[in-house]
């Protein structure tokens, strides 16, 4: 059976995963991004592991007949090029599938990053026994994947599926996208660089609270996991932060599901303020379930599920590794 490499470039780290056809991690690999030393430097550090890994494990580049690549949009799919990538200022405009496609000798499928974390899920997570969802990824942006009938949304303009910029406030005032551009965006209330920004925004007006000495900066910086574990310990502000996230991704998920009637929506990505396994993320889990519940028709959706993602930070590249063996082995044509 052959095998798939599955590669999830992010803006710190790029994660590397040899996947077998029934999506066992075979070797898995984390290279840094060191996106200031531009993307030729990362595809031929990508290639290098590559070679370095199939040397160990003795196998020839032909049992392993496609990479799968997942990239931060904006992206141009059709041309294999990164557009403009907020995390990857230097890499704008690259044509990094077929730089990636030249340093291993094989076709390489490419694709937006929450689209192969929502394939990952799709395919050997939270999403197995469906055969339609929605990913949400909540990290410094919030990504979006979405899969109809076992088929992505790429879309046209390759721009199909980017959740994180659906409108959730329509109001002259709403927050403006973290990167510039548009007001109201969904991500610019549920991603963890949002939290942070409500949160020093809600410290500045003199809200009480734990994260009060963070405000300065350095290496006591504040962050999403900072939120996270002052709510952990009962802080009142960081509970209310990820209340308001909660409800402005519920809000968000009621128009996604109001347009697919997916069935499934999965929270993944970083951000999930310690997921199931917290009191804190099952708390936030509950927020986002009572908000949809409360803006949606409950005759029709009651048996829509909303739950974690089960693959961690292993989604992405199982995911393009997972594109990448269904771009192999192209589904039978519907008779
Ligand atoms: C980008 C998406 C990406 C997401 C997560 C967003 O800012 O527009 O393409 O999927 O961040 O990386
Ligand atoms: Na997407």
């Amino acid at each position: 059976e052959p095998l798939f490499w599955g590669v999830d470039i992010g803006g710190t780290n790029i994660k590397m995963g040899l996947v077998d056809d029934t999506g066992e991690t075979l070797a898995f690999e984390r290279i840094a991004t060191e996106e200031s030393q531009g993307p030729q430097s990362a595809v031929d550090r990508m290639a290098q592991t590559i070679r370095k890994i199939e040397q160990k494990l003795q196998l020839s580049p032909a049992q392993i007949p496609r990479v799968g690549l997942g990239s931060p949009g904006s992206m141009d799919l059709p041309k294999g090029m990164l557009v403009e990538p907020p995390n990857l200022p230097s890499w704008w405009q690259f044509p990094i599938r077929d730089a990636l496609r030249t340093a291993v000798d094989r076709p390489v499928s490419f694709i937006n990053d929450a689209n192969a974390a929502a394939y990952g899920e799709y395919w050997l997570g939270t999403g197995q026994q469906n055969d339609s969802m929605i990913l949400l990824t909540l990290g410094t942006g919030v990504g979006g994947g979405i899969i109809v009938n076992g088929e992505l949304v790429n879309g046209v303009n390759s721009f199909g599926s980017e959740c994180g910029h659906i409108l959730v406030n329509t109001a002259a005032d709403a927050q403006l996208c973290v990167w510039g551009g548009g007001r109201g965006q969904l991500e610019a209330y549920a991603s963890a660089s949002a939290v942070v920004q409500r949160t020093r925004q809600r410290l500045t007006e003199g809200a009480e609270s734990q994260l009060s000495g963070l405000l300065g900066g350095g290496n006591s910086e504040l962050t999403a996991k900072k939120v996270y574990q002052a709510a952990e310990a009962g802080d009142a502000l960081a509970l209310e932060i990820i209340d308001e996230t909660a409800r402005w991704l519920g809000i968000g998920i009621t128009t996604l599901v109001h347009t697919l009637d997916p069935g499934l929506v999965v929270l993944g990505g970083a951000m999930n303020f310690g997921g199931s396994a917290s009191a804190v993320g099952r708390r936030f889990l509950e927020a986002v379930r009572e908000e949809f519940r409360s803006r949606t028709f409950d005759n029709v959706y009651a048996g829509t599920r909303l739950d974690f993602a089960s693959l961690g930070g292993a989604a992405g590249y199982l995911g393009a590794a997972g594109y990448a063996r269904r771009q192999y082995h192209p589904h039978p044509i519907p008779t």
